[in-house]
């Protein structure tokens, strides 16, 4: 196993992996071609760190976050505003209502503040490879780029709710709930947060 920076050439695989490890999440729910386009955006930001772990250079799992979360969306949005635009118009068309959650969405309030916290946006390991430890090494070594970029410390939110072993796994790996809120009607969430 080997761990570097993604190249654009792997976003598929990247793609692939975030459809079966976030089933029924929002963004999945907006559908592969979206995720490409908002993965490609993420990947391109100077503010961002994506990492791979590659098994005979296959992706296998991903990291990627970003040192400044303020207004991320909004940026991500503008980064390809044309690709957003066409892929936004077809999933509002099959389905009119999803356009209040993705406003929500773009203008999510800012919850962090401090300049020195970056946010882990999604950690995922393909489901064959789990629980060998890939998951804690791929973490610490984003911790590390994150402090090499001046970060002191890293957040992120999971769900609160029957998600144990998620839950679980941050809390071994030295992270500390920060706050618990209500995201929507029906999803709570944890903020964890770690001197990195
Ligand atoms: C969360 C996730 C990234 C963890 O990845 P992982 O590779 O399974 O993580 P690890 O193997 O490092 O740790 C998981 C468990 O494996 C076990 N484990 C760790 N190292 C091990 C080893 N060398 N041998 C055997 N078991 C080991 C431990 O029991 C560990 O549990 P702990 O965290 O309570 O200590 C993975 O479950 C995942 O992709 N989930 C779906 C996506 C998701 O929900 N991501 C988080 C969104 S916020």
């Amino acid at each position: 196993m080997k761990i570097e920076s993604i190249k654009n050439r792997d976003l598929k695989m990247l793609v692939q992996i975030h459809v079966e490890n976030f089933e029924n999440f929002f963004l999945t729910n907006l559908g592969f071609d979206f995720l490409l386009i908002y993965y490609e955006a993420l990947l391109s930001m100077k503010e961002s760190i994506a990492l791979g772990l590659y098994y005979k250079s296959k992706l296998v799992g991903f990291s990627i976050g970003v040192t400044i979360s303020s207004g991320i969306n909004k940026k991500i949005l503008k980064s390809n505003f044309k690709k957003f635009l066409l892929v936004g118009v077809k999933i509002i068309i099959c389905n009119p209502k999803i356009i209040f959650r993705l406003l929500r969405g773009f203008n999510k309030k800012e919850l962090i503040k401090n300049d020195f916290t970056g946010e882990l946006l999604s950690i995922s390991i393909d489901k064959k490879h789990r629980n060998n430890g890939y998951g804690k090494t791929l973490l610490s070594a984003f911790e590390k780029e994150m402090k090499a970029k001046g970060m002191k410390y890293l957040s992120l939110t999971t769900d609160f709710s029957n998600n144990k072993s998620v839950n679980q796994f941050y809390s071994s790996n030295g992270y500390l709930i920060q706050s618990t809120f209500q995201l929507s009607r029906d999803r709570i969430m944890n903020r964890y947060i770690k001197e990195i």
